[in-house]
């Protein structure tokens, strides 16, 4: 049975065993040989044999026969969640900003936004520049290439929510580079992006892979999967209490694209692993959590000072480690925090949108078809 749509369901767990690297531990065997290669310029067809993830030698121009079909669906599936920030009506959030929000809640809604727009602009350089020229596969590089937009479509939507509000452009924008919080959880995706972005990375080279397996992992595992998913629900918590609708549905536009490139970079990892005969070393992962966990916990701590209704960081927290949970179990991994339960037992469904019963009301604009919006 496909498994294409159910990536769309962030709490599918993959079962199927040709998902499930296939070694033990940390290894510098030499990866299974590809079948030999149909170069660009040879008069030879291309075989889908003849793709890799990453050290193909494949005409790279070709789109078909697919290799990874499952990757071209993403691209499709992609495409299916297209809005622009305009189309959401604001005027609601105006009056909740300046007239309802205690300033805890203020406090706290500007260091998400000022946290998220570097965020996004990370992620789109990390995809555009450091992972998809590595890949040796068209039709991982389509989506990804829709994973660029998208990325910059979110800066785009946190810059119209700045510029909506009336926020003090420049002072949200430097926040990170002067709250040592914030600061923190960008030093760390760009240190992961540093090592990878050169364009002569040898992959070939088993540590240079690991290193850039182990780095995709981060972004595609933490940064995307836990840190986006979990980083809009502070707002989520304001929406459900009636406040700030306008920018909580800009983020459920936003999330949804953000499950997608979790799911596609998590299945990336896991073919390549599987390809290149790779396992992850234990203790790298390990740092990878213990770093992501200290530096969510300071920021967390920092935006909810004060708890705000129905939120804090304690739950914030709890949440983290949950949904961190899920990620490793995605990549058969073992869980780096044995125990968390869902502290934010809603999150799913706003992820989910399908019980969203009333969430295209104020859409304007239709891309698509009656029913064609339901994720089925
Ligand atoms: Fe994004
Ligand atoms: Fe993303």
């Amino acid at each position: 049975m496909s498994t294409f749509f159910d990536d769309w369901d962030d709490t599918i767990i993959p079962t199927a065993e040709s998902e499930t690297p296939a070694v033990a531990t940390f290894t510098s065997a030499t990866p299974a040989a590809a079948s030999e290669p149909a170069s660009g310029d040879s008069l030879a067809p291309v075989k889908a044999t003849d793709k890799r993830v990453v050290n193909g030698h494949g005409d790279i121009n070709q789109l078909a026969p697919f290799r990874y079909p499952w990757a071209w669906e993403f691209f499709l599936k992609a495409n299916r969640n297209h809005w622009a920030p305009t189309e959401i009506n604001m005027a609601q959030d105006v009056q909740d900003y300046h007239h309802k929000l205690t300033p805890a809640e203020k406090h706290m809604f500007e260091n998400v936004l000022a946290y998220l727009t570097t965020s996004d602009i990370l992620a789109m350089r990390n995809i555009g520049l450091a992972v998809m020229e590595k890949m040796t596969a068209p039709e991982l590089q389509i989506y990804q290439a829709r994973q660029v937009y998208e990325e910059a479509l979110h800066t785009w939507t946190y810059q119209h929510c700045i510029e909506t509000l009336n926020l003090e452009q420049e002072e949200i924008y430097n926040r990170y580079r002067v709250v040592p919080a914030i600061h923190g959880k960008i030093v760390l995706a760009n240190r992961r992006l540093e090592k990878i972005l050169r364009s002569d990375l040898d992959l070939s080279n088993r540590d240079t892979l690991h290193e850039f397996a182990l780095s995709y992992l981060f972004f595609a595992g933490i940064f995307e999967g836990c840190w986006f998913y979990n980083g809009f629900s502070p707002i989520f918590a304001l929406q459900r209490r009636g406040l700030m609708k306008g920018t909580a549905e800009q983020f459920q536009y936003i999330m949804r694209d953000e499950v997608l490139h979790c799911a596609f970079g998590l299945r990336v990892i896991r073919e390549l692993m599987r390809e290149e005969n790779l396992t992850l070393d234990p203790r790298a992962v390990a740092e990878l959590w213990a770093e992501a966990d200290a530096a969510e916990d300071a920021y967390a701590r920092y935006i909810l000072q004060e708890s705000i209704l129905g939120y804090s960081a304690d739950l914030h927290m709890g949440q983290f480690r949950f949904v961190a949970n899920r990620r490793a179990r995605q990549m058969a991994l073992e869980e780096p925090f044995p125990g968390a339960e869902a502290t934010l037992p809603w999150l799913d469904e706003q992820a989910n949108l399908r019980k969203e019963k009333n969430f295209f009301e104020t859409r304007i604009t239709e891309y698509q078809t009656g029913g064609s919006l339901e994720w089925e």
